[in-house]
Parts: structure tokens; C-alpha cells; sequence
């Protein structure tokens, strides 16, 4: 039904996601009014997760992400012209701060998001009145003003979200709704509950059965004093009578501002309740999906959280994506789709050692595969037996080297362990590396973690000796652990063959 990526939305669209080929794209990026929102996220041991940090950092500070996205923009092969220039005004006017870094992050973003939106899809962008005013104009350039659709109000029952007494307290969010052409699915939906004006007008009631059952011997279009009657009946609380006729009353349909749907709170009563800070209720986004969308079509969060809009599209028999930047909210998108039987593919690069080694647990393969390329130049191999314990291999110039021709050039292989290890496992890397079909130069034993105090790895590894390429030398076996990567740390190696730069980023 679905597929969850780890990683960053804008890899991830880029990479894997064809053009026109979603219905319905829903995105709650985090605000700028909750810029703290992501250190909430905090891993068991009350840590925020590195991965959770750098999102932050790219999101609110105009940095290296915020220049290429810029320039990005405004290059001739700008996939959102509008945009760029768009943006670039805005930087000249109002500078390079926490917000123009915030719109740079969105503005690349929904310019993939219009590349991936079918014609006839429809897109709710989810934000508050910090950063509304502004993505509304740059949804403008990037979607068509002509493709505006709505400016939704969600007020939500909840308790006020600032404490200065000087301002009115804020209860809303605004959904920007725009469709992808001038033909698109909609199925205005009703209310989610009859109105309290409704009510009063009509007297008794009683919910039976799931709708809301009007009792009274009178009907819509009776007099003004007869409804009166009902509105005191109502008040002295007597229930139906025999001579009483039974009619539903539907609630209407729904407008442009919603008031039917509380938050969902922080409490553990609220069954829908997952811990998540931003987590916005099922009942928003069933309303979203059943309006904007069909059984069958595909709807893509991109800032998928903890998967609200997930669960309201596998509830409701969409195909969905889910993306997500940290492993958390990752997890917690699995855990929910598992209260309902469903085991997601998930896919995509982790950010942090939690989530290397989740998708080491998840798939072993997938999660060589990334370790592998995490070397620079390396490349993986293709199938996952018969590789002869060879994980990937990276081909490097050797110009010196005794007894070869200037344009030789060397091997270096990787064998990548993602559970427990020991010497052994060098043992094997070295064998590997001196069976003549692969005759390698220098071997890398990627790991999960570094070997500890007492473990016999280093000195074997290190009594594998030193190999000279062109007059630099080299271990020719190293240890290099995933918790290394995080933390920066790369094994000693040549420049590969066609590479400038040697560090992934
Ligand atoms: C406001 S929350 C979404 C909440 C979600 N609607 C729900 O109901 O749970 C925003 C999410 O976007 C994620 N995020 C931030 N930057 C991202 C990026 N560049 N790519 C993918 N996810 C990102 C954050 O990790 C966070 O989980």
C-alpha cells in the first residue's frame, strides 16, 4: 500500500519520486512559530537526536542548504524561475535571517512537490500565521495564483498557546489549499458534527446509531412559535413521545473555516495521542483525503511526523509515501501502521546511529548498500550472495606502483558487518582481498560500532601492514565503524578514480 522514506524530502522526491505521478500532497512543515519543536523530540536517554539537530540547523539558519537552495532557483535550469526571483526579493528585503532561511528550505521543496503533482492533484500546505502570509505568496509563483483554491482556518479546540496578556490568544492554523490544473477531484464534505445553532433550532436529540436524530412533531418549515415550543421541550430535558416522527438532521457542509475538530491533546485519553509534539488530529486529514482524493489514489506527506495523514490514507484505501528526516517519527509511523496490520516498506538513508542501526535491523542489504557508498567512490554490489565477501569496491589511480604501468589502477574493497564482529571477521576481509579474482590493495571492515578495549581487531587488522600509493601510505586494513561516520571520522584512503573531492556529504 505504501512506502516510508527515511531522509530528506528533497533527496527523496528527487531520487524517487516521478513526475505527475501524485493525487494528493499534504505537508505540515515544521513553523517557525514552534522553532524549538524539534529539540522536543528527545531519544531514551533524554538526548535530541543528531539527526533532529541538523534539520533544525538547515531549517532556521541561513546557511550553506539556504544558498544552493537560492541558487538553485535562480539558475537557468531553475525548475521554479518564479520562485527564485521570488525569494531573492525577499532576501533583499528582508535579509538573511531565521525566516528567508525558512523559505529557502520550502521554496526548492515545493518546487518538487509541483514537479511530482499530477494535473487534476491537489496540494493542502499545513502552516500558522508566522510564515502563512509569505508561503502563500511563494505557493503563488510556484502553483499559479490562478490555482488557489482556498485559504482553510482550522480553529482548534485547545487551550491558548501563549501566555502574554497583551495579545489575542491564537487558536488557529491556516491550510493553503491549490490544485495542480483546472480540473481536480473534490467531494465537499459535511461537518463532523451538527452545529450548535442547529441544535437549538431544532430542539431535542439524540444521537442513534451514529447520526443525529431529531424527535419532534414539527418540521423545518413550521412556524416560529412551534419551534419555540420545541426549544422549551428541549430544555426541560423530556425524551421523545409516542405521536413524535423521527427525522434525521444532516450537519452542513463544511466551509472554509473549521470548528469540528479539537486537537489532539497531550493526554494519554485521547486514544490518537502518540507523544508527538506537532501531531495534528486523523479526523483534519480524513477530511483532506476524502475531499481531495479517490479510493486507489496516491497521496504523499513529506513531512510525514509521527503519520497522521499515513494512517488517514491507509484508513480510507489511498496508496500512500511518507518521508520523514529522523528515525523517531519513522518509527512511530511504523509502530501506528502495525496497530492495523500493515507492515510498511521502508526505504532511504539514515541520519543518526539509531536509525543505522534500525535499517541494519530492517534490511540488511539496503542498509550494506548505504554503508558502502558512505566511502567515497566506493560503489556496492548489485547482489546480495556469491560476492565473495566483497561488499563494495572503490577504483583508485596507483601511478607508482612496483612493476605496473603508469595508468594502473588500484582496489580497495569494503566488507560491512552490521551485526556482532570480531577478528574473525578481519581475518576474512584479508583472505578476501588476497583471493586472486579480487587481489585488492586495501580493505575496509565497515561496523556498526568501533571494537572495544579488548578486542583483538586493531592489531590483527594493523599487522596487515602498510601499502604505498603513489609515495603516501596507507593501512592496508582499517576498522571504521558507522559511529565514526556520524561523528566525521573516514578511513585513510587515495582519491577514487574521477573524484575531486573525497567526502560524501
Ligand atoms: C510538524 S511535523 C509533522 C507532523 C505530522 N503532520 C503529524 O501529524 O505527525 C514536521 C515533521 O517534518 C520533519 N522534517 C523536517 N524537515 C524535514 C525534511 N527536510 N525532510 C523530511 N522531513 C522533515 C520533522 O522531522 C517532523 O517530523
Amino acid at each position: 500500500m505504501g512506502t516510508l522514506f527515511f531522509g530528506d524530502n528533497l533527496s527523496v522526491m528527487r531520487e524517487h519520486i516521478h513526475d505527475e505521478s501524485i493525487d494528493l500532497i499534504y505537508l505540515d512543515p515544521p513553523f517557525n512559530s514552534n522553532a524549538d519543536y524539534n529539540v522536543l523530540f528527545e531519544d531514551e536517554s533524554g538526548r535530541a537526536a543528531p539527526s533532529q539537530i541538523l534539520a533544525y540547523e538547515d531549517t532556521w539558519h541561513w546557511g550553506h542548504e539556504s544558498e544552493l537552495a537560492l541558487t538553485d532557483l535562480l539558475s537557468d535550469s531553475s525548475p521554479c524561475p518564479e520562485a527564485g526571483l521570488l525569494l531573492d526579493s525577499l532576501v533583499r528585503a528582508l535579509g538573511t535571517n531565521q525566516m528567508t532561511a525558512y523559505l529557502a528550505m520550502m521554496a526548492i521543496r515545493l518546487c518538487e512537490m509541483k514537479r511530482v503533482l499530477k494535473q487534476t492533484g491537489s496540494i493542502y500546505l499545513h502552516c500558522d500565521p508566522t510564515a502563512s502570509h509569505y508561503l502563500k505568496i511563494m505557493m503563488d509563483a510556484i502553483f499559479g495564483a490562478e490555482h488557489y483554491r482556498n485559504e482553510i482556518i482550522w480553529h482548534y479546540r485547545a487551550s491558548a498557546l501563549t501566555s502574554a496578556k497583551n495579545v489575542f490568544p491564537r487558536k488557529h492554523d491556516t491550510l493553503l489549499f491549490y490544485t495542480g490544473g483546472s480540473q481536480w477531484t473534490f467531494h465537499r464534505p459535511r461537518q463532523d458534527d451538527v452545529s450548535e445553532q442547529m441544535m437549538q433550532r431544532w430542539g431535542r436529540y439524540l444521537e442513534e446509531d451514529g447520526k443525529t436524530i431529531l424527535y419532534g412533531s414539527i418540521k423545518h418549515e413550521q412556524k416560529e412559535e412551534e419551534r419555540s415550543r420545541k426549544r422549551i421541550e428541549k430544555r426541560t430535558g423530556r425524551g421523545p413521545r409516542d405521536d413524535d416522527v423521527a427525522f434525521e438532521i444532516k450537519p452542513s457542509r463544511t466551509r472554509s473555516v473549521w470548528t469540528d475538530i479539537p486537537e489532539v491533546r497531550q493526554s494519554h485519553k485521547y486514544k490518537e495521542w502518540r507523544g508527538f509534539q506537532t501531531q495534528k488530529p486523523l479526523k483534519l486529514l480524513e477530511r483532506i483525503i476524502n475531499a481531495s482524493s479517490n479510493p486507489g489514489d496516491v497521496v504523499l506527506d513529506p513531512f510525514c511526523g509521527c503519520g497522521t495523514a499515513i494512517q488517514a490514507a491507509q484508513a480510507t484505501n489511498r496508496e500512500w509515501i511518507g518521508i520523514d528526516i529522523t528515525h523517531l517519527a519513522i518509527g512511530l509511523v511504523e509502530s501506528r501502521l502495525a496497530e492495523v496490520g500493515v507492515t510498511p516498506n521502508i526505504v532511504g538513508a539514515p541520519r543518526d546511529l539509531g536509525a543505522a542501526q534500525d535499517l541494519a535491523r530492517r534490511d540488511p542489504f539496503q542498509f550494506e548498500s548505504w554503508a558502502v557508498t558512505r566511502l567515497d567512490g566506493f560503489r556496492p554490489n548489485r547482489i546480495q550472495r556469491g560476492d565473495g565477501g566483497v561488499d563494495g569496491r572503490m577504483h583508485f589511480p596507483k601511478p607508482n606502483g612496483p612493476g605496473r604501468r603508469k595508468s594502473d589502477t588500484g582496489i580497495a574493497i569494503a566488507q560491512v558487518k552490521s551485526g556482532h564482529w570480531n577478528v574473525q571477521d578481519v581475518r576474512e576481509l584479508i583472505g578476501a582481498m588476497d583471493d586472486p579474482s579480487v587481489s585488492a590493495d586495501l580493505g575496509i571492515l565497515v561496523v556498526m560500532n568501533p571494537p572495544g578495549p579488548r578486542s583483538q581487531a586493531p592489531a590483527t587488522a594493523a599487522r596487515a601492514g602498510i601499502t604505498k600509493i603513489d609515495g603516501r601510505s596507507y593501512p592496508r586494513v582499517q576498522i571504521w565503524s558507522i559511529a565514526d561516520f556520524f561523528e566525521g571520522r573516514f578511513p585513510n584512503l587515495p582519491i577514487a578514480l574521477g573524484r575531486e573531492s573525497r567526502r560524501l556529504l
